[in-house]
């Protein structure tokens, strides 16, 4: 399954308002107040039970770049694939990878079928993961990620950046972007700069008025 842009993704990260049961709850908050492409990443746990429970496509936070076989403690593409993910994030910044994995993990990743989401710090690793041809790069600086001022308030040229370099390298690759962004201003902007949609965490995950935060968000996609 494709994902449709633009996109709000939300990661779910190991908070604890999206832990267990609450993955679902947020997902149903997210379902019943949706009118754009929404894609939320529970924790591994908790993937096959938001993707049966719920309609809102899900997607993993990390896989391995591994064959079945002789392995422990890690994620095969095709597990998170039969648990009902339709993507996976890669190379997340609180789980950063060495290229070679990303590339292994985008190859087995297409094999399946599954959406590519390769994060990147800087706007020459985007387009350093643009060469593997993922479906998608998210340009996320680490410093203001779970802080308040967004990426596209930040940094907007280094996201206009981010969307050349890619490009450059390969035109088909989607640019998202993430770090701080928590309303429609940050959404518009983000958009604004070319991107393809926004990646998300604290900003909803956290919040005690999701539904305000759900529209406020979608606000900048009209
Ligand atoms: O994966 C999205 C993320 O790293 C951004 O987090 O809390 O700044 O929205 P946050």
């Amino acid at each position: 399954m494709m994902v449709e842009t633009p996109v709000i993704i939300v990661n779910y990260k190991t908070y604890s308002q999206s832990v267990g049961k609450k993955s679902v709850e947020l997902t149903n908050i997210i379902e019943e107040n949706a009118e754009v492409n929404w894609v939320v990443c529970p924790q591994l746990a908790d993937l096959r039970m938001v993707s049966e429970e719920t309609d809102v496509p899900v997607m993993a936070q990390h896989v391995d770049g591994i064959e079945p076989g002789s392995n422990t403690g890690q994620v095969l593409c095709e597990t998170v694939k039969q648990a009902g993910a339709v993507g996976t994030l890669i190379n997340h910044s609180e789980n950063r990878l060495k290229l070679s994995d990303i590339e292994k993990i985008v190859r087995i990743c297409k094999e399946k079928g599954l959406t590519t989401i390769v994060c990147a710090n800087n706007p020459k690793v985007a387009a350093s993961a643009a060469v593997f041809d993922p479906d998608f790069v998210a340009y996320e600086p680490p410093e203001l990620i779970g802080g308040e001022i967004s990426v596209s308030t930040a940094k907007p040229e280094v996201v206009a950046e981010a969307v050349r370099e890619v490009k450059s390298v390969n035109e088909e690759v989607g640019v998202l972007c993430g770090a701080g962004v928590k309303d429609g201003e940050d959404v518009k902007k983000a958009m604004e700069l070319g991107t393809e949609g926004v990646l998300l965490a604290s900003g909803l995950v956290k919040s005690e008025v999701p539904v305000e935060v759900i529209k406020d968000l979608e606000s900048g996609l009209y």
